[in-house]
């Protein structure tokens, strides 16, 4: 029992002498060999040297004391390494740091503005190792050096990052090469000071993400970097130093942000529950983070597709390469006019001007009076909108916010600010305008059921007693079984209130003529623009076709597909269209594709995916062979025309009256196996094409035009399809079924009732 207690006695003494030689100091005649550490007085961080994993270079260097795993956050020597372990640092007299080889020669040293009397180097609780000056009193030290004004790749609570105008230091992050090879990496991140000052993110020289300029509240790109209940950021610009640097609200955090090999600046947190490093955030954040994604005066918001929009008063050009945007009227100078816009990052300001002390209606003046000056905004809203900033050339590298407090003025031609100002008037009348359309299109297709509903019961009635059943009875009468629950769930409208909305049925209002009568748009709310009404025209008219370019046509293919999906899978019940088609699809004046025409529409009740008819109704070129032939459908029927319309959304032809000896589908099919298929592309679209996408896309086609139904994906699949990077599965035989087999073969028993060469829907009886 004495033997314990003695041995417990001898364990304390022996821990008491380990901790007493923790010292957190370096001086002139206690230099650190390889092998041996100091400790911050707090035990959070250690100096020593070490080897990255997978190194046999040893570097002299900063990591968290007490964390299993070895986290560096500052290296004296990252682009000269030892190799051996036979290195020394040494604080010299003048106050220098210099580490020493094997053969006693200088591999890196601090540096000194002067020479010290009794310098002593100190490794802090922050990570900072610094070297003092003091006098052997004991009293109030000068700062010689420290290691925080010499980043690596890390960013650490209470550190500086940015310049110092005075003496020119650059303070700023460059990434690690690779994880075993600390030597400086292609990233950096640092102040830009052209300018208002901002902070880039730069891959070699190219920037690759820009926080952009801070507003007094956070940077207006990187509204995730602001005041939270972890960190607070301060960012200082005067006329000796712009810096910005972060200060933890909870001292007791582990917390770095670091830029990653990979150009990610990140910030990461130690769990001490789970023992491990945890990553909450990063930037950049998404595509529109990416510099200038977008070209100029376009706004990038990845929630949009595609994502890059021309700002209000600017238009597509095709004079900037990035697809960026020209003005829609020119400037005039002294005619001009501003027009505020919110929740945008607020451009490049490497070409910008700013000063302080003006306020945001001289500023105005100010921009005003220069004609080159496009654009100006308050420096600093963190109280009242303060300060002037100006830009003066084209407007780069703006991305869309949901909310931000952030406005900036662009300079537009006065009779533009006019326009853009009554139509934004208009907007709140446009929502309202909306919830009223879409009321009219539901009330219109309630109206259209009711009377086919009605017309129905009619006719049924006329036809009792007769023996004469026809197939479209059958065919009608099923729509209505399971149609009738949808009605009872839809809202009812009055006939009056569709008389007033469709201007008491006007032919103006007219917009075509669907299987069960007559579709109408309501009066005061334009649902298409006359010249852009609908999809088929743009493959008729060359030169609208030319308006269709890669991206809207993708676009245009995604839109469809998430319809189809809709009806196919998403509505309450499963809806086959059955007459898929160009001529269907409905183009907005924003290019939105909307599926119409449901003349022929089934709905599927419960578990049933299958259907029969001897009534085959359907357009030439988009029916899949099982449904010509045995009248047989499903949802897969509508894969095989939507695979139709993919080809030819590609192409620019049409399945049918395509010039060559096989139909588009063969053709198609033939390139693709013989690894051309990107020939198919429609040629005026080859220029803004990505071929990967283009080839997956004829792909994903090919697939939904199998010739067996089974084969052919669900519309669920086509969506992960085109979304996805995902492999796809080889395409089977296409169902090459035309038309010219149909009217060819005598020994067929079909028979058709109207045939014309356009794309009219026909109605095919079948005589068995
Ligand atoms: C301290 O080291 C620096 C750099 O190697 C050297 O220039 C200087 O002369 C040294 N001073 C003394 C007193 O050794
Ligand atoms: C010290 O060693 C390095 C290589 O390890 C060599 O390049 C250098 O010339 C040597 N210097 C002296 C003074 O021997
Ligand atoms: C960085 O790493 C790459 C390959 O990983 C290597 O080729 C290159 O030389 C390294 N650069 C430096 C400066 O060590
Ligand atoms: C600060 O963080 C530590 C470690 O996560 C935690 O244990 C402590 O409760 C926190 N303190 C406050 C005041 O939030
Ligand atoms: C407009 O501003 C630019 C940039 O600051 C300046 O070079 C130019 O002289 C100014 N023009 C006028 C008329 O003030």
């Amino acid at each position: 029992m004495e033997g314990f207690t003695l041995l417990l006695f001898g364990l304390a003494v022996l821990k008491t002498i380990a901790a007493a030689t923790l010292r957190d100091t370096i001086n002139t005649l206690q230099p650190i060999n390889d092998g041996q550490i100091i400790v911050s007085a707090g035990e959070v961080f250690a100096l020593g040297f070490f080897s990255p994993s997978n190194s046999k270079g040893r570097y002299l260097g900063i990591w968290y004391y007490k964390i299993p795993i070895q986290t560096v956050v500052w290296i004296a020597n990252r682009d000269n390494p030892l190799t051996d372990s036979s290195g020394v640092l040494k604080l010299n007299e003048t106050g220098l740091l210099v580490l020493l080889n094997h053969n006693k020669s200088v591999i890196w040293s601090s540096s000194t503005t002067r020479s010290a009397h009794y310098p002593i180097g100190k490794l802090l609780n922050s990570g900072n190792f610094i070297v003092q000056d003091g006098n052997n009193n004991n009293e109030p030290k000068d700062l010689l050096w420290q290691s925080f004004d010499y980043p690596v790749d890390t960013f650490l609570p209470q550190q500086k990052l940015g310049r110092n105008l005075i003496t020119g230091l650059n303070r700023y992050l460059s990434s690690w090469n690779t994880s075993d090879d600390p030597s400086r990496g292609k990233y950096s991140h640092q102040i830009d000071t052209a300018g208002y000052p901002q902070f880039v993110i730069r891959e070699g020289t190219v920037k690759r993400f820009r926080f952009g300029s801070w507003n007094g509240i956070q940077f207006s790109g990187a509204p995730q970097v602001k005041q939270n209940s972890i960190f607070r950021f301060i960012f200082v610009s005067n006329e000796e130093e712009i810096y910005v640097k972060y200060d933890l609200i909870n001292k007791s955090v582990l917390h770095r942000l670091v830029l990653a090999t990979d150009g990610f600046l990140t910030g990461i947190s130690w769990s001490y529950e789970e023992n491990v490093w945890r990553e909450f955030a990063r930037v950049p954040v998404d595509d529109c983070d990416y510099y200038e994604k977008c070209g100029a005066h376009a706004k990038c918001n990845i929630n949009n597709f595609p994502p890059c929009n021309c700002l209000e008063g600017f238009v597509h050009s095709r004079q900037y390469t990035n697809g960026g945007c020209v003005r829609r009227t020119s400037l005039s100078c002294y005619g001009d006019g501003f027009l505020k816009f919110s929740g945008l990052k607020l451009p490049d300001t490497e070409r910008s001007w700013f000063d302080r002390s003006i306020s945001l209606e001289d500023c105005r003046i100010l921009c005003m009076k220069n004609c080159s000056c496009t654009a100006y905004a308050a420096l600093d809203i963190s109280k009242e909108p303060t300060g002037c900033l100006v830009w003066f050339n084209d407007l780069i590298d703006i991305k869309e916010f949901t909310e931000s407090d952030q406005d900036i003025y662009i300079r537009m031609a006065g009779t533009e600010v006019e326009a853009i100002q009554s139509m934004q008037s208009h907007k709140s009348n446009i929502r309202k305008q909306k919830t009223i359309i879409i009321s009219c299109v539901l009330s219109i297709g309630i109206l259209l059921l009711c009377l086919t509903f009605i017309i129905h019961r009619q006719w049924r009635t006329r036809q009792k007693g007769r023996k004469m059943k026809s197939d479209l009875e059958e065919d009608a009468s099923v729509t209505n079984e399971h149609g009738n629950e949808d009605v009872v769930e839809l809202p009812m409208f009055d006939l009056s209130i569709i008389r007033s909305a469709t201007n008491n049925f006007t032919l103006e209002n007219k917009l075509g003529e669907g299987g069960f009568g007559s579709v109408y748009k309501c009066s005061n709310f334009r649902i298409l623009p006359e010249k852009e009404s609908n999809m088929a025209t743009f493959f008729a008219d060359e030169k609208k076709s030319v308006l269709l370019d890669w991206p809207r046509r993708l676009h245009i293919v995604n839109g469809i597909a998430r319809g189809l999906l809709y009806l196919h899978e998403d509505s309450r019940h499963r809806i086959v269209h059955r007459d898929l088609k160009a001529g269907n699809v409905l183009l907005d004046c924003e290019m939105n594709p909307k599926i119409s025409d449901f003349g022929l529409a089934r709905s599927f009740g419960g578990n049933e995916t299958e259907a029969n008819t001897k009534h085959v109704v359907g357009t030439y070129g988009y029916m899949p062979p099982e449904y010509i032939i045995d009248g047989a459908y499903s949802t897969k029927s509508d894969v095989f025309s939507f695979g139709v319309l993919i080809l030819e959304i590609v192409s620019g032809k049409k399945n049918r009256g395509f010039g060559h000896q096989d139909n588009l589908l063969a053709h198609a099919w033939r390139l693709f196996t013989e690894g051309k298929c990107t020939e198919i592309v429609y040629a005026t679209i080859r220029d803004s094409l990505n071929l990967s996408a283009a080839v997956r896309l004829i792909h994903v086609g090919l697939l939904c035009v199998q010739l067996c139904p089974d084969d052919r994906p669900s519309m669920s699949s086509v969506v992960l399809m085109l979304s996805s990077e995902s492999t796809l599965p080889q395409p089977k035989l296409p169902g090459l079924f035309t038309t010219r087999n149909l009217v060819g073969d005598s020994s067929s028993s079909v028979s058709y009732q109207q045939y014309s060469n356009n794309d009219m829907t026909v109605s095919i009886m079948s005589a068995r």
